[in-house]
């Protein structure tokens, strides 16, 4: 359930500002950062329904776990299927009326053929005359297709001044790597960009969002309970969530935090068994507490009973890394999600 309207969404009221104001100010391009589970997506998703201006919003992960790739037809069809169903919200309505292409019936909203394309989309929308925000969320599987998305985003960038392009990213190492800001042989070097940040929260913050939670659907959780789950999830505003959501099923404390073990554990068998079986045996390595590159590959070679080539391993870590599974700290590698970490050392 993500939270549709501000009202249900707890504080990131920096960021909601830095987002409003950087698109006030004419940036046309924002990308909006963290790890897994911070509120990138219920954050866009918001701001979407609170600004002023018109947009639509893409889920860019989605798209390319139907077929692995993402057509520019895939994200023309996203993008008008995203404004038909948030006609009712009036800058969406606005834009519709004023689109060369649409026609807005009593039966509904239809598209005309003339929006034959991506590009016939975007220039429609340009020519509105109107600002229009476009969100590509989990923008790093853009990467996944023939056509070349960082060239369209440096075009929009320079030739289309009413449209406002933010991009999320999970996997913040490989959506840089993708755009290529700093790569002078990429299409958007140097491009004027905004990058938005979001952090865990704070303790604090974190046991205000428990407590605000809990009353709001009249419950009362001891303060132990609460301070020993915002110390096991860390901030993490989907793992606490999650355990909220099992308290309010009626869950006791230690069987919810239990549960939101369980569910992290899935997840991240979910989301590496796409990779090879290496990835996982490189988390539970470090999640067994061998931090070193020794002793990961140690423990990785005990667990395949032989030697494994340094380059391969090498790279599956690096993966780990760009993915944002893993981070380097000195000469250690650690899980940047303790919650994952915790998980992984979990029986089943
Ligand atoms: N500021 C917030 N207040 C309340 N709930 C939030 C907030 N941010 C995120 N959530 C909830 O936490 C979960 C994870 O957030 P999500 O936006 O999906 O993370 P991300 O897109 O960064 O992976 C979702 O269920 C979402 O509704
Ligand atoms: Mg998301």
């Amino acid at each position: 359930m993500v939270k549709k309207s501000r009202k249900g969404m707890f504080d990131r009221e920096y960021e909601f500002n830095q987002l409003v104001g950087t698109i006030e100010d004419g940036v046309p391009l924002i990308v909006l950062t963290g790890i897994r589970r911070i509120g990138k997506t219920a954050l866009a998703k918001v701001l979407l329904n609170e600004i002023d201006f018109p947009g639509a919003y893409v889920d860019v992960r989605k798209l390319w776990s139907l077929r692995n790739s993402v057509t520019p037809d895939d994200l023309k069809g996203e993008i008008i299927k995203s404004l038909v169903s948030r006609k009712r919200y009036t800058p969406v309505l606005e834009l519709l009326k004023s689109l060369g292409g649409v026609r807005v019936g009593s039966v509904g909203i239809e598209f005309r053929e003339r929006e034959s394309t991506l590009m016939d989309l975007l220039d429609d929308l340009e020519k509105s005359g109107k600002k229009t925000v476009l969100v590509f969320d989990e923008a790093q599987y853009l990467r996944y297709s023939k056509h070349d998305y960082t060239s369209l985003l440096a075009s929009l960038n320079d030739n289309y001044e009413n449209l406002i392009v933010i991009l999320t990213g999970s996997e913040i190492q490989i959506l840089e790597e993708f755009l290529g800001f700093n790569n002078r042989y990429s299409p958007l070097y140097k491009r004027e960009h905004e990058i938005v940040h979001l952090e865990r929260f704070s303790r604090d913050e974190s046991l205000s969002y428990l407590r605000t939670g809990f009353k709001e659907v009249g419950m009362d959780v001891p303060d132990k309970e609460l301070e020993d789950a915002v110390e096991t999830l860390d901030g993490i505003v989907g793992w606490l969530r999650e355990y909220g959501w099992m308290r309010y099923r009626g869950k006791s404390h230690p069987i919810a935090i239990e549960e939101v073990f369980q569910r992290a554990k899935r997840d991240i068998i979910d989301e590496l068994s796409r990779y090879s079986p290496r990835y996982l045996r490189v988390m539970l390595a470090v999640a067994e507490g061998y931090h070193s590159w020794r002793a990961v590959k140690g423990y990785v070679e005990v667990m395949e009973g032989r030697e494994v080539n340094k380059g391969t391993l090498y790279t599956e870590i690096k993966n780990l890394i760009r993915y944002g599974y893993l981070e380097k700290r000195g000469n250690e590698y650690h899980i940047v999600d303790p919650v994952i970490e915790r998980a992984l050392r979990h029986p089943t």
